[in-house]
């Protein structure tokens, strides 16, 4: 069977982050065929276009990450109505330098995981128009709103909503369709 490489991008750098907690949850029931592993993006100079003649050697790798990935899968916090800058600096990176997009063409999916009941809608739907302009195809069905996050895992991060697994689960499955279908 083949195996197809899925970057994995978390937006939150909190240790006991919910977004981190979710990414490790859907690792953990990963479809055999899709072989996922963290993007790590923290320590991620700032974007400065000026830098491009001699990037920083963590924008290369991040690129070089990107590049050799075959799908993308985020998991976003909401801060503010919107992608936290962390993520969004991340695409940026990625996208550049001019005509040497990384990010092109590689099917995602994204989840938003939020405390609030709202569930991360509005960075869920900023980050989804960041990627359509990054050419990236980004599953439209089924979406991925976790809400109340909090109450969804132990004390040691573990998820425990029984019909929030299986969501996931569901959720896997049209994501590995989606990867089968759209990567090269
Ligand atoms: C600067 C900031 C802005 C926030 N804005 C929102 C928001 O707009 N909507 C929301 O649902 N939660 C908001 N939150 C609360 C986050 O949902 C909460 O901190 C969550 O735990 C972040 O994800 P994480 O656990 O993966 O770090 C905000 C938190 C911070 C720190």
């Amino acid at each position: 069977m083949k195996k197809y490489k899925i970057a994995v991008i978390v937006g939150s750098l909190r240790k006991e982050s919910f977004n981190l907690k979710t990414a490790k949850a859907m690792m953990e029931m990963a479809p055999e065929s899709l072989d996922m592993s963290l993007l790590d993006i923290s320590g991620l100079p700032m974007f400065n276009e000026d830098l491009e003649g001699n990037p920083p050697k963590e924008w290369e790798t991040l690129r070089e990450k990107i590049s050799d990935a075959d799908g993308l899968l985020f998991f976003t916090p909401e801060y503010n109505r919107s992608v936290p800058g962390v993520l969004k600096n991340a695409i940026d990176v990625g996208s550049r330098p001019y005509g040497e997009n990384s990010w092109n063409g590689k099917p995602a999916a994204i989840v938003s995981v939020s405390i609030g009941n709202i569930s991360g809608f509005g960075a869920n739907h900023h980050l989804r128009q960041s990627l359509t302009f990054v050419n990236v195809p980004t599953m439209a069905q089924p979406e991925a709103y976790i809400g109340d996050a909090s109450a969804l895992y132990d004390d040691n991060g573990k998820l425990t909503n029984d019909s929030t697994k299986e969501f996931f689960k569901t959720y896997l499955d049209a994501f590995e369709e989606w990867v089968h279908t759209i990567a090269k």
